[in-house]
């Protein structure tokens, strides 16, 4: 079993983030999934904050093999990140249709416990605030998935995204449309705007858990982890953090300048810590 987690921590060492890079995206998954599962079992209420796109599918995988071997996550809480405005929740690229699909039904998550923003028109205008009341009466998220965007984007904070930014509707960028547009039909069937998490509120979680796979993200996540913190590249805000972990495979590890010291400081970890 993995070591019980200190409530409060620094990150390894008091580095930025710890960076542990993985041979594959699939021994990434294997490693977050069997932390939530030990932080779950000591806490079954633990509260999950969930992320769509392709990065996290490899922790959804592995704690559903959890999942197979015993592990109950019926009393688990989730918040997602972010949703598409002017979808119908039942399409099947609503963020609510992928986050059922992808992780509350093969997870066996209580679907009344799960949470994502309305992305409803006609009540947009007041969506953020009530995400964010909903977070706050909950007492907020313990461990945060998260992707990054080409663009740097995390859950769908374009550049520029103010670092103090609460749960609010944005414009998608050209970029994170044609990235997504592989989900549907056609290019311009992407939603314009989005809901989303913000800065702000991602930096409440207790811990972050930022994930990049394969090549085409090496040159960004190096730059959150090690360039300037900036709004410009939203990921960078993982710096302001004190308790980041970061899991990257080798693809994605080739832009980092302190890689070799990564490496060293994970091979002595202390067995205490976790992640
Ligand atoms: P991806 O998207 O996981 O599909 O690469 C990441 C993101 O847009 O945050």
């Amino acid at each position: 079993r993995d070591p019980p987690m200190r409530s409060v921590r620094r990150s390894s060492e008091g580095a930025v983030a710890e960076v542990v890079i993985v041979e594959h995206p699939d021994v990434g998954g294997e490693l977050v999934a069997r932390h939530i599962a030990s932080r779950v079992r000591a806490q079954p209420d633990f509260t999950l904050g969930v992320a769509t796109g392709s990065t996290p599918l490899p922790v959804y995988a592995a704690l559903a093999r959890e999942c197979a071997a015993g592990l109950d996550l019926s009393r688990v809480v989730a918040f997602a990140l972010d949703e598409y405005v002017g979808l119908p929740r039942q399409h099947p690229e609503s963020y609510h249709s992928v986050i059922q699909r992808e992780v509350t039904e093969p997870l066996g998550l209580d679907p009344s416990l799960v949470r994502v923003p309305d992305g409803d028109e006609a009540t947009i205008a007041t969506a953020g605030e009530r995400y964010e009341a909903e977070l706050t009466a909950h007492g907020g998220v313990d461990l945060q998935l998260l992707g990054i965007g080409t663009d740097g984007h995390v859950g769908f904070n374009e550049p520029g995204s103010s670092l103090a930014s609460l749960t609010r509707i944005k414009t998608l960028t050209a970029s994170t449309r044609a990235d997504n547009a592989r989900f549907f039909d056609a290019p311009e069937q992407v939603p314009t705007h989005c809901i989303t998490q913000g800065i702000g509120t991602i930096l409440r979680a207790r811990h972050l858990v930022l994930l990049a796979f394969g090549a085409g993200k090496a040159d960004v996540i190096a730059a959150a982890v090690e360039g300037p913190v900036t709004a410009t590249l939203p990921g960078s805000c993982i710096q302001l953090h004190a308790h980041v972990t970061v899991v990257v495979d080798e693809a994605a590890a080739t832009s980092f300048e302190r890689a070799s010291y990564y490496r060293w400081v994970y091979e002595h970890k202390p067995a205490w810590q976790g992640l």
